[in-house]
C-alpha cells in the first residue's frame, strides 16, 4: 500500500481496541521467567555447545601470534578459533571496525579468539589459557585534544555549506554580533554506554551451508544481510530469529560479535554453539554514544525573540565513522532568521560510536535546552514562556515547508500548569526543604518521527484466528501488543483472537525497532496487510469490500451479518503486504514535542542530587496503547535522568579504553532513584504519518530530560553546571 496522501477515515478510526491502554501480551512472559531469550533457547538445534570470547588487552595495533595450544588441550574443550585462524571478515550495515579476523586491532576488547567447550565454565577457563603476543601502535584517544583540528563531518557538507561543513541560513555572524542580549556557551557530554539488561547473544546452527542464528537483535532484515555480507555467505542461507530481545538501546541495531563468532565456532566445533558477549566485554566491544563537546551560540532582542541560533558538536569515532549529530533539533525547534549548524569528527582509536538511546537529539538537547534556560535567565524571562516565543509552525530553513502537527507550545502550557511552574522561585538557591536545595526545572522534548516501508503477513483460519506474522520486534516496548491491537481493530475481532509472531527474518521484512520509527511503521505494515486480508474475506464472502463493516467477529454488508471464521472455512486465507510512503514526509516536517517537568533536591552539604518528581507532556500522534507508551516515556525519562546525573564510561586515555566496563562502575538510574513520574499525552492524530496516525514516542521521552534536570539543579543551587553527567563533585 503506497501512503502519500493525508490519512482520511479508516477502519482503524473505530478506535475500539487501538487507543485503549492495554497490557503486554508479552508481559506475563517476562515477568515469570518464561519468555526464551537467546541464550536460553535450549530447545532449538540439538544439543549446544558454549562459546567464550577473548578481547583484545591493546587498543591499536596488530596480532603477532597467538598460543592456544593450552588452551586446545584443557578439559572440555572442542575447538578453538583465532582471529590468526581467519581473512579479515566483511563489515555489516552501520560496522566500522572489523569484528573478527586478520591481525590488525582497531580497538580494545576487539575479538582475538572463541573458545568451544561442553560448559560455559570450561570455555572461560580455557581462554585465559591462550596466550596473545601484541605489537601496540600508539593511538588516538583524547576527544579534547583533537577537537580543534576535527574536520567537518562527511555527512554534513552539502548544500548551503560554507566550506566549513557548516549549514547556514542568513547571516549568523552579523545577526549574533548584533544582538543585545547574547549567549555563548560550551557544554560536553560523556561516552555513554547502552546497559541493557540482555547481553548481546546468539545461538547458531549449521545445517550444510544454512546458518540459523537465535540471537538478540533489533533489525532482522539488516542483520540477516550484514551476516551474509560478514560472512561472505548467500542471504538466502542466513536465518534469523530474535522473538524476545530484553533491551536494545541501540546497541542491537547492528550485528555485533556475538552472532559472528558463534557461526564461526558451531563451523569449527561442528554443532551449535550458544555465546553471549560478558558484561565487562560489552562497553569496548560493541558500540557506545560518543562524548560531544558543543557550543550553543544564541542572540535575541530585548524581548526575547531569537534572531541568530548556531550550534556546533565534534564528536570522535573510528576511521570511517559517523558523528554524533546533536545539531539535528537545532535546524528545527525554534524560530530564527539566521542560524548555522555543524558537526565535526575527530578521529579516535576509542571503540566504536554508534546509536544509543536517540542518537542526536539526546545529547544534543541536553545542550540547546540548557542554553535556552541560561538565555532566558539573561533576558529576565520565564524559560516557558521565552520557548513559546520562539515556536514555529514551519522548518526555519525552508518556511513553505510546515510541520506536519505541532503542539509544543500545548506541551509547555499544560506541563507548566499540572506541575505547578508558577510556584517556581526564579532566584536559584532559595528554597529550601531540611537539608535540600530545593529546585524546579523544565525544557522542550523534541525528536523527528522517521517514516519507512514495513512488510507483514495476516493469517485466517477457519477458527477465526487472526495470525499476524512479521520480522518486526520486540525489545521490551510493546511491539506485540499494538500489533495486536491493530490486526484485531483492522479484522473486528477482540484480543485473543489474535496471535502474533515476530522476530523472524522468515517473515516479511518490517521497519523493525530504532529511532522511535517502530511503532507507527510496523503497525502501518500490518494495517496494509489486514486491508488486503479484508478485500479477501469479502471476496470469499461475496461481499462488496467497500461496504463491510468489520465488527464483533462478524462482517456485515446491508442486512447481512457473517461470522468472520467463515470466510475461512473452505481453507485458511493469507494476505502480505507492505505501508510504503510517498513525498509526504518531504513536503512536511514530520516531528514529535515534549514538555519536560522536574523538581529537584540537593543536599546543601555533600551536593547529592535526587530527582523528586518528573512529568513529560507528550504530543506525538495517534497513542496506539497509552499503557506501553506511557512505560515507553518513563523509560525514556529515567534515561535522562541517567545521562544528567550518572551515565558516563571513563576514558584510560593512555591505554585507550573504557575502564569502568560493568554494571558496577557504570551506574545507571533505578526505579529507586525516581520516586514520582507522571506522563500526559495530548490528544491528538497526525493524518500525515501514516494510516495509523501515530508517531514515535519512546525517545521524546527522554530527549529533553537530561537539560530539565540540570536546570532544575541550577535553580536549586545557582551552580551552573555545563560538563556532564552533573555528579555531585561538580557542586562542591
Ligand atoms: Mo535506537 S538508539 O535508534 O535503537
Amino acid at each position: 500500500m503506497k501512503f502519500d496522501t493525508p490519512a482520511g477515515r479508516n477502519p482503524i478510526d473505530q478506535l475500539k481496541v487501538v487507543g485503549r491502554p492495554t497490557d503486554r501480551i508479552d508481559g506475563k512472559f517476562k515477568t515469570t521467567g518464561t519468555a526464551p531469550y537467546a541464550y536460553e533457547r535450549h530447545d532449538v538445534a540439538g544439543p549446544q555447545a558454549y562459546g567464550y570470547v577473548l578481547g583484545a588487552a591493546i587498543a591499536k595495533g596488530r596480532v603477532r601470534a597467538i598460543d592456544s595450544a593450552a588452551a586446545k588441550a584443557a578439559a572440555g574443550v572442542i575447538a578453538v578459533v583465532t582471529t590468526l585462524d581467519v581473512p579479515t571478515l566483511g563489515l555489516g550495515t552501520m560496522n566500522y571496525a572489523n569484528l573478527f579476523g586478520g591481525d590488525r586491532i582497531q580497538h580494545y576488547h576487539q575479538a582475538v579468539a572463541v573458545v568451544v567447550a561442553e560448559t560455559f565454565e570450561q570455555a572461560r577457563a580455557a581462554a585465559f589459557l591462550i596466550r596473545v603476543d601484541y605489537a601496540p601502535e600508539a593511538g588516538r584517544f583524547d576527544l579534547a585534544a583533537l577537537a580543534d583540528s576535527a574536520p567537518p563531518a562527511k555527512a554534513d557538507s552539502g548544500e548551503g555549506s560554507g566550506g566549513d561543513g557548516a549549514e547556514r541560513v542568513g547571516d549568523f555572524e552579523g545577526a549574533f554580533a548584533r544582538a543585545p542580549v547574547q549567549l555563548d556557551a560550551t557544554y560536553t557530554t560523556s561516552d555513554e554506554t547502552h546497559a541493557m539488561m540482555e547481553p548481546h547473544a546468539t545461538v547458531a546452527s549449521w545445517d550444510d551451508d544454512k546458518l540459523t542464528l537465535w540471537t538478540s537483535n533489533q533489525m532482522i532484515a539488516w542483520a540477516k544481510g550484514s551476516i551474509a555480507k560478514i560472512l561472505r555467505i548467500p542471504k538466502r542461507n542466513v536465518r534469523v530469529d530474535s522473538p524476545y530481545v530484553g533491551g536494545g538501546f541501540g546497541g542491537k541495531l547492528f550485528v555485533r560479535a556475538d552472532a559472528v563468532l558463534a557461526a564461526l565456532a558451531a563451523k569449527a566445533a561442528g554443532r551449535p554453539v550458544k555465546l553471549a558477549l560478558t558484561r565487562p566485554l560489552i562497553p569496548n566491544n560493541t558500540t557506545h554514544r560518543p562524548a560531544t563537546i558543543q557550543r550553543v551560540r544564541i542572540g535575541a532582542t530585548k524581548d526575547g525573540v531569537i534572531t541568530a541560533i548556531a550550534h556546533e558538536s565534534v564528536s570522535g569515532n573510528l576511521p570511517g565513522g559517523v558523528p554524533e549529530t546533536a545539531v539535528d533539533q537545532t535546524k528545527l525547534l525554534y524560530a530564527g532568521e539566521n542560524r548555522l549548524t555543524s558537526l565535526r569528527l575527530a578521529t579516535l582509536d576509542l571503540p566504536e560510536g554508534n546509536a544509543m538511546r536517540a542518537p542526536g537529539e539526546a545529547p544534543g538537547m541536553l545542550a540547546l535546552e540548557v542554553a535556552m534556560d541560561e538565555m532566558a535567565e539573561k533576558l529576565g524571562l520565564d524559560p516557558v514562556e521565552f520557548r513559546i516565543r520562539n515556536d514555529t509552525q514551519v522548518d526555519p530553513n525552508e518556511p513553505g515547508r510546515p510541520f506536519s502537527h505541532r503542539d509544543l507550545v500545548g506541551c509547555l502550557r499544560l506541563g507548566a500548569e499540572r506541575f505547578g511552574w508558577a510556584r517556581r522561585t526564579p532566584t536559584p538557591g532559595r528554597v529550601r526543604d531540611g537539608q535540600w536545595l530545593v529546585g524546579l526545572g523544565m525544557a522542550a522534548g523534541f525528536r523527528n518521527n522517521l517514516v519507512m516501508k514495513s512488510a507483514a503477513r495476516v493469517r485466517l483460519d477457519p477458527h477465526g484466528t487472526v495470525t499476524v506474522e512479521t520480522d518486526m520486534t520486540d525489545i521490551g516496548t510493546g511491539s506485540y501488543t499494538i500489533i495486536a491491537q491493530t490486526a484485531a481493530e483492522m479484522m473486528g475481532v477482540s484480543l485473543d483472537r489474535v496471535v502474533v509472531r515476530l522476530g523472524d527474518s522468515d517473515h516479511p521484512a518490517s521497519a523493525g525497532s530504532g529511532g522511535q520509527w517502530g511503532a507507527n511503521n510496523a503497525t502501518a505494515g500490518v494495517y496494509a496487510a489486514c486491508m488486503r486480508l479484508r478485500e479477501a474475506v469479502a471476496q470469499r464472502l461475496g461481499i462488496n469490500s467497500a461496504d463491510a463493516v468489520f465488527t464483533d467477529g462478524e462482517v456485515r454488508a446491508g442486512n447481512r451479518a457473517v461470522p468472520l471464521a467463515d470466510a475461512a472455512k473452505a481453507g485458511e486465507l493469507v494476505a502480505e503486504d507492505a505501508i510504503e510512503y510517498g513525498n509526504l514526509s518531504k513536503s512536511q516536517q514530520q516531528s514529535t514535542f515534549a514538555g519536560h517537568f522536574v523538581e529537584v533536591g540537593v543536599d546543601a552539604d555533600t551536593g547529592e542530587t535526587r530527582v523528586r518528581r518528573m512529568l513529560a507532556v507528550c504530543a506525538a500522534g495517534r497513542i496506539l496503547n497509552p499503557k506501553s507508551a506511557r512505560s515507553q516515556v518513563i523509560g525514556g525519562m529515567t534515561m535522562g535522568v541517567g545521562a544528567a546525573l550518572m551515565e558516563k564510561l571513563s576514558v584510560d586515555k593512555r591505554r585507550g579504553f573504557f575502564v569502568n566496563h560493568d554494571l558496577a562502575g557504570y551506574e545507571v538510574p533505578v526505579h529507586a532513584d525516581i520516586p514520582h513520574q507522571e506522563v500526559i499525552f495530548l490528544d491528538e492524530v497526525d493524518p500525515a504519518s501514516s494510516p495509523m496516525k501515530a508517531k514515535g514516542v519512546g525517545e521524546l521521552g527522554l530527549c529533553g530530560v537530561g537539560a530539565a534536570v540540570a536546570n532544575a539543579v541550577y535553580n536549586a543551587t545557582g551552580i551552573r553546571v555545563r560538563d556532564y553527567p552533573l555528579t555531585l563533585d561538580k557542586l562542591l
